[in-house]
């Protein structure tokens, strides 16, 4: 388990009018990334951050740690992040299935392998929490919960008393996650928001092979 050690980090204020990016789950999809970030330059996007789990599935792990570490865009580790920086004996992805554990080994034994020492190490580095304040909003950027790196937050398990207990514990108005790469988005209470920003690696699950991304105008 793999608290994120949230209270630890300063948050970095940024201007109220900012249009922020937030996007995780690249899971190796170096072509994914790239797109995002043409498309965010377009959106007039003024700051992106990432919320983990760089590699896994896709061939190329070292593209992606390549292309997020020549922007500098900040990133929350993930557990894949963890488990690669660590040289831990599997991603911690918490899966409870035997085939799906199975399919994981082999992804993140070839994401192992195939991942150089240097680009390791820059993983093992990575903050397990990142927070940010707009205007009078508080917000706090994980992989899975605050409290736990591969905690899964489905839409449907999860109780707006449980995200509320987050919002108190750790002293929140936004929490983003992301993780489970299912987009979902919650205003529990005027002003408190639980946003799972998906995954821009892999299908969400819907049969389809395409990726999405969401992009919403602010207020
Ligand atoms: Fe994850």
């Amino acid at each position: 388990m793999h608290a994120a050690n949230s209270n630890s980090s300063k948050p970095q204020p940024l201007n109220s009018w900012q249009r922020i990016g937030l996007f995780g789950g690249v899971y190796s999809n170096y072509l994914a990334l790239e797109a995002l970030l043409d498309d965010a330059k377009r959106r007039g996007v003024q700051s992106l951050y990432c919320l983990g789990d760089l590699g896994a599935f896709g061939p190329f792990p070292n593209r992606v740690c390549q292309i997020l570490r020549e922007t500098r865009i900040p990133i929350v580790q993930g557990n894949y992040d963890n488990s690669i920086g660590n040289g831990l004996a599997d991603c911690q992805c918490g899966y409870t299935d035997a085939r799906d554990n199975y399919f994981a080994k082999l992804s993140y034994d070839y994401t192992f392998r195939h991942t150089s020492s240097d680009n390791k190490a820059w993983l093992q580095k990575l903050s397990p929490a990142i927070r940010i304040e707009i205007g009078r909003y508080r917000i706090l950027l994980c992989h899975g919960s605050p409290r736990k790196m591969s905690e899964f937050l489905w839409e449907t398990t999860t109780s707006d008393a449980f995200l509320n207990w987050l919002f108190q514990k750790y002293d929140a108005d936004i929490i983003v996650g992301t993780h489970t790469g299912l987009h979902w988005h919650r205003e529990i209470a005027p002003g408190k928001h639980f946003i799972n920003c998906g995954a821009i690696g892999r299908p969400p699950n819907d049969g389809q092979t395409t990726v999405v991304y969401r992009h919403r105008a602010g207020t």
